[in-house]
């Protein structure tokens, strides 16, 4: 699972049920436009009298966009995933300033404000967080205990740092989800060789090995063929100091994700499903809607739903998952 799915294209005539971010004003939504996709809010005590006296405006609909959110959304990580809140943010009206290191990163051109620094470096981090009115990530792979300092003192991270500790570690985040009932491929931590080849006497072969963190796009797995192949790929994965983890070949006929968003009031709501081709662990195409049965959309979506409902806080999630030749769902 990753906190945001990479390059995925949503179906974009769904609008998502909840708002993350809300707002302390109260606003109502005085009209949707769908066909622009803009959300044209406004606060209940801001319509001006000069405009209901205008005899050209009488019988047309005047989108006014006030109640511009005062609230700060404060992002770590300025990458494409970013780019992509920056974007969705602007149509509700709410600023985003993110933290990346790299003067053009995707999201500086969009974002309210950029602030130049790693979002690893806690004292950066600390020093961005003043700014923020909520802090959230746009990657899992940041410094989560200077995330739990700022929650104990009280600023507002969305999700909380335990779901974001869970995530992060693939492996705990494999632990987490068979506690909470999620389908899953089996699995289990290889510390040496002992126990790698204990994981292939158990699973069989190919055998998936996997490191538990810092992994994307496919760096941090590799595959053994055999038990001969198997000290190859520890050392290609950096060797078992970095925390390896071995997991049981999933025959998977399609790739699914959904990206599901979850409110702070715990509500959640799902995009349909989508098909993912990868080309060398990358996301290469997604098909939108996934062309499977209803039945195994509704499956996938319901999976999805529970995993995320099992972690804390709000955000945007998206679940990837396996379907098997006998129509089974595994969370990946
Ligand atoms: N157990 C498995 N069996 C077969 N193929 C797998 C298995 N796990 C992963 N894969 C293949 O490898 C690809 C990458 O795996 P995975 O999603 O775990 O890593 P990642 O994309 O690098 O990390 P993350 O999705 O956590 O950011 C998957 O999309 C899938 O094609
Ligand atoms: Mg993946």
């Amino acid at each position: 699972m990753l906190l945001q799915g990479p390059n995925v294209a949503l179906n974009t005539n769904i609008q998502p049920k909840i708002l993350l971010f809300q707002t302390s004003k109260k606003m109502e939504v005085s009209s949707l436009h769908h066909k622009n996709q803009i959300f044209c809010c406004q606060t209940s005590s801001s319509s001006s009298p000069s405009q209901h006296s205008n005899p050209s405006l009488i019988g047309k609909v005047t989108p006014q966009v006030h109640g511009l959110s005062e609230t700060i959304v404060g992002v770590l990580g300025g990458g494409q995933l970013g780019r992509m809140l920056c974007q969705a943010a602007s149509q509700m009206a709410v600023k985003v300033i993110v933290l990346d290191p790299l003067v053009n990163c995707p999201a500086s051109a969009l974002s309210h404000h950029h602030v130049l620094g790693s979002f690893d470096d806690a004292a950066a981090v600390q020093e961005f967080a003043k700014r923020c009115g909520v802090l959230t990530v746009e990657i899992e792979h940041v410094n989560v205990d200077t995330i739990e300092k700022l929650e104990q003192k009280g600023i507002i991270c969305q999700p909380k740092a335990s779901s974001i500790r869970i995530i992060q570690d693939k492996y705990l985040q494999k632990v987490h989800f068979s506690q909470h009932g999620i389908p899953l491929t089996d699995f289990m931590q290889i510390d040496n060789i002992e126990s790698a080849k204990q994981a292939g006497d158990l699973f069989g072969y190919p055998l998936m090995i996997k490191s538990k963190r810092l992994a994307y796009d496919g760096r941090g797995n590799a595959v053994a063929h055999s038990e001969n192949g198997i000290s190859s790929s520890v050392a290609a994965l950096g060797g078992f100091s970095r925390g390896l983890y071995a997991e049981k070949w999933a025959p998977f006929v399609k790739e699914l994700s959904v990206i599901v968003a979850r409110g702070r009031d715990n509500s959640v709501s799902c995009y349909p499903v989508v098909e993912t081709i990868h080309k060398e662990n990358i996301c290469h195409i997604v098909k939108a809607p996934a062309d499977v049965p209803w039945k195994v959309k509704s499956l996938a979506s319901s999976i999805a739903q529970k995993a995320v409902s099992s972690l804390e806080g709000a955000g945007v999630f998206a679940v990837e998952l396996f379907l098997t030749a006998d129509g089974q769902i595994l969370t990946e």
